[in-house]
């Protein structure tokens, strides 16, 4: 079985429903969990504040994260902030481009860099980043989502290089649909029918936040210690039918 215990992970977007879920596991598998929340009314966040091991502070990605002051190096950071806000590019406008550029790929550039300048990483911690396969294969509406998820892969990579003089590690989770409320988001455009043939296409099924949270904690785990720089593709066999 995996251990995580001795770990202390910063997750961000620990109110998400595939962050919430992460923080679950990390705490089932014995570390403990420092999370950012931006809305407190979080019936999951409620649920994760009963455990111990759990502590979480308010982190809206357009201010400044004050919530750092005073914390201790942390063993990972697992960053689960996103938004979808699906738009045709004819009628995008600035949340649906700038904004969510802002919460989608700066909030992981700049946290990192107030990570690593704040010496708030220890060495051999572990750093994952939620993408999608949109990244790779964009859907109509989903523009300016998909390319902001491309950006923040290949940050990762420069990330994974410039930390690896400290053994610091950094990886992707490149997701197909995972039932959360971003799901029920990303099926506004479509009919019915489109959705039923759009699950049709995964083999296993839509995933589940679970099927997203365990490879996490391995990655996290001293299991992947040799694994920095990789892009493990979490779509229940959808790239079969590409
Ligand atoms: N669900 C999927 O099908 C899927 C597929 C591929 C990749 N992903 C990625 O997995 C990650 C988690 O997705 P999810 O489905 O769990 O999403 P979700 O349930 O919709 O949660 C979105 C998270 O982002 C946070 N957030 C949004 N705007 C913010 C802001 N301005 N400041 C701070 N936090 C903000 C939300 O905080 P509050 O709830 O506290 O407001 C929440 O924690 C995302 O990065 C997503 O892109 C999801």
């Amino acid at each position: 079985m995996l251990n995580l215990s001795e770990k202390r992970v910063l997750v961000t977007g620990v109110s998400s429903a595939i962050g919430a879920e992460i923080a679950q596991t990390i705490l089932k598998l014995g570390g403990t969990v420092v999370g950012t929340y931006r809305s407190s009314d979080s019936v999951l966040l409620e649920q994760l504040s009963t455990q111990g091991g759990f502590e979480s502070f308010h982190w809206d990605v357009f201010t400044e994260p004050h919530f750092l002051e005073g914390q201790q190096a942390f063993d990972a950071w697992v960053h689960c902030i996103g938004v979808i806000h699906p738009q045709p590019i004819k009628y995008l406008n600035k949340e649906g481009s700038e904004a969510l550029f802002q919460v989608n790929y700066f909030s992981a550039t700049r946290m990192a860099s107030l990570l690593m300048k704040q010496n708030l990483l220890l060495p051999k911690a572990s750093i994952v980043f939620l993408s999608s396969v949109s990244s790779q294969y964009p859907y109509r509406g989903g523009a300016a989502y998909a390319s902001s998820k491309a950006a923040l892969e290949t940050f990762a990579k420069a990330l994974a290089l410039e930390l690896s003089t400290k053994q610091i590690r950094v990886n992707t989770l490149v997701c197909g649909l995972v039932r959360s409320p971003m799901f029920d988001a990303s099926k506004a455009p479509y009919s019915a029918a489109e959705i039923e043939s759009m699950e049709a296409r995964y083999p296993l099924g839509i995933g589940t936040p679970s099927d997203v949270a365990k490879p996490c904690a391995f990655l996290l785990s001293d299991y992947a210690a040799w694994i920095s720089g990789a892009q493990l593709l979490l779509d229940g066999g959808l790239m079969l039918n590409v």
